[in-house]
């Protein structure tokens, strides 16, 4: 064949063909461009509200029909069929899969019952259910506080409009029932007027305001996680910021750390419980995905919780942000692949191999802190004083802290596998520390033999070890479910028929 400049001079022609065609597929081209741009432009902005509501409208179901496909694709929330190794959206009891978690709990709500999180959908659904909770009907009060709800249910921000932080927090928690129905939603991260993000729970703000920062100075990629630290962080109840307000605060004033943390709540001498066995004073970490998160490689390099958890999806042709919030490994091509090129099984491999090798080691300082609580026991049962004990209880906080801290948040140990891994190695040498004085104390007090480790292969011997009586705790959950509950979704249903009434304010 001759080449295509010999031919063009033979036949010129051919060089005009090839130049219109060309000119033709780059015409085509760009409109092919133009109208993607349109499309995504339209998907955001574009649309014909059908309803208009009040800023603090907590119904999911009434923001939904101006978006339907965000809403379509938050109700994917409720299936709880994927499962990964370690998580997923179907429910885990995790107290069946690790029983040893019963005795490092013992004393507190999460040796009754502890399952793993699942979809948004079923954040109101599942603090009715669970045990910790308790079974409040008639006399019977719950052991929580209303400020157990501030992470559940865009009727947060209604009532907390309605009547401040102070007194939404106040009272226990069966006190406010009535007035949290509505599952995670839309008015928990959107401004209802421009949708932008917004942050509705004063505990984030107050928290950034205590280390100096503007939380409304945030970037809009900085808001992509910030919306879901509202809810996804280390928290506490502070009893003396409002006198006698179980008040939610963050514990950030010295950092982010582990290390920085415990300081804090050592300085003020804070413990969320005495625990049944050992007597230490105890710290629980509650879930501080945020904080860890901030450790991690992705996180220093920008990327937020939505770019993984909330990728962009496209139907119809319309790209949109995917509302169904879940596991990333349920979508690997949109959550991982739009930066990685990796195939999907080596993408998975990653988030296994750092999974399978931070549980090894969590595992292990789980099993010398069921050691240490059980030889403080017998300890105290052989006549130990408080004096000798009190470095060793000491020493059990700070390692089971460290060791909660890692299990706690969901997700650390792909979030962070670094941090995650040294946290728990700073737990493994204080564990052992507090055993070998726990050693010597028991040989001073006569005893020269192993505390023999419990039989707690399943829950139910576990719980029955620490002294639960989940009998009682079972039927007075079913009482409140039968009695109580129903009342309460009355209530609301009454409530709301009101408001469409009252503040629904037909837009143009
Ligand atoms: C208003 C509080 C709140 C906000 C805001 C929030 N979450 Fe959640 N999230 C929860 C609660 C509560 C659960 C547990 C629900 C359950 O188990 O019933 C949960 C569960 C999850 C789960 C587990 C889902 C599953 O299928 O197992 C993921 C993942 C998650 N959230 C990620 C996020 C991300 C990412 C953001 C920000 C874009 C976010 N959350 C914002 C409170 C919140
Ligand atoms: C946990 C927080 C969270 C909740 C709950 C939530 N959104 Fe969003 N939403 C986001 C994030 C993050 C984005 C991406 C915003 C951005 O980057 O500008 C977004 C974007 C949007 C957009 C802009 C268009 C798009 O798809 O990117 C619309 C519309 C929207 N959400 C509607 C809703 C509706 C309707 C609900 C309730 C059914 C809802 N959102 C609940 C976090 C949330
Ligand atoms: C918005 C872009 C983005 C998304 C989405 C994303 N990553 Fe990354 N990832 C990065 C960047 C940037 C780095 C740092 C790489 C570097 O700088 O060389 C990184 C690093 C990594 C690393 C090596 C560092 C470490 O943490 O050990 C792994 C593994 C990884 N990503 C897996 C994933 C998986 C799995 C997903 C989906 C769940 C995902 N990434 C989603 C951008 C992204
Ligand atoms: C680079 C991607 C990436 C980023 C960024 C990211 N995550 Fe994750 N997240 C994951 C992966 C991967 C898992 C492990 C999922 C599994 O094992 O099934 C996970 C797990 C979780 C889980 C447990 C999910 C479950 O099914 O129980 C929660 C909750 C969570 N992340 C919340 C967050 C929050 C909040 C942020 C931001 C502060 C965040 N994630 C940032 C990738 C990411």
């Amino acid at each position: 064949m001759k080449p295509l400049s010999e031919l063009i001079r033979l036949k010129p022609v051919i060089g005009w063909v090839l130049f219109l065609a060309t000119a033709v597929i780059v015409f085509f081209l760009g409109l092919l461009a133009s109208s993607i741009i349109e499309r995504r432009t339209e998907a955001v902005y574009a649309y014909t509200p059908q309803v208009g509501y009040s800023q603090f409208e907590p119904r999911n179901e009434i923001w939904g029909k101006n978006f339907p496909k965000e809403y379509q694709s938050y109700l994917k929330t409720s299936d709880t069929t994927f499962r990964s190794k370690y998580h997923g959206s179907v429910t885990i009891d995790m107290l069946e899969v690790d029983p040893g978690l019963v005795i490092l709990w013992a004393g507190y709500g999460f040796s009754k019952d502890y399952k793993q999180s699942r979809g948004h959908y079923y954040s109101v659904k599942d603090v009715w259910n669970t045990l910790r909770t308790g079974g409040p009907a008639g006399e019977r009060k719950s052991p929580m506080p209303n400020t157990c709800w501030t992470c559940k249910s865009p009727d947060v921000p209604r009532l907390m409009n309605e009547i401040g932080a102070a007194k939404f927090y106040i009272g226990t928690w069966e006190t406010k029932g009535h007035e949290i129905i509505n599952p995670i939603g839309c008015a928990d991260c959107h401004d209802a007027e421009t949708m932008n993000l917004q942050i509705t729970r004063p505990a984030l703000r107050e928290a950034f305001e205590r280390i100096g920062k503007d939380i409304d100075m945030a970037s809009h990629q900085e808001m992509r996680s910030l919306i879901c630290a509202q809810c996804h962080t280390e928290y506490y109840f502070n009893e003396n910021v409002v006198k006698g307000v179980p008040y939610l605060m963050f514990p950030w004033d010295n950092g982010f750390k582990a290390e920085d943390m415990e300081e804090y709540y050592d300085a003020m001498d804070f413990s969320d419980w005495t625990h049944a066995l050992s007597k230490a004073p105890m710290l629980k970490a509650q879930h501080p995905g945020y904080e860890i998160y901030l450790t991690g490689t992705h996180a220093s390099r920008g990327v937020s919780c939505a770019d993984c958890h909330m990728p962009y999806i496209s139907e119809g042709g319309q790209k949109f942000t995917s509302h169904h919030i879940v596991s990333p490994l349920e979508n690997i091509s949109n959550s991982c692949q739009v930066c990685h090129r990796q195939e999907t099984e080596r993408l998975l491999r990653d988030v296994y191999e750092r999974q399978d090798k931070i549980i090894e080691n969590r595992d292990e300082l789980e099993k010398l802190l069921v050691h240490a609580h059980v030889e403080s026991k017998k300890a105290w049962e052989l006549g130990a004083t408080e004096n000798q004990m009190k470095n060793i209880l000491i020493d059990i906080r700070h390692a089971q802290w460290r060791w909660d801290y890692a299990a706690a948040s969901h997700g650390a140990s792909f979030h962070s596998p670094v941090e995650v891994g040294r946290v728990i190695s700073t737990g493994i040498t204080i564990a052992q520390e507090a055993r070998i004085k726990l050693t010597r104390l028991l040989a001073d007090l006569g005893f020269n033999k192993e505390v023999p480790y419990p039989d707690i292969s399943t829950k139910a011997k576990a719980q029955a070890f620490v002294g639960l009586d989940m009998k009682k705790l079972n039927f007075e959950k079913q009482e409140f479910l039968e009695e109580v509950l129903p009342t309460w979704l009355e209530m609301a249903n009454e409530r709301e028929k009101n408001y469409e009434v009252e503040t629904y304010l037909k837009k143009d």
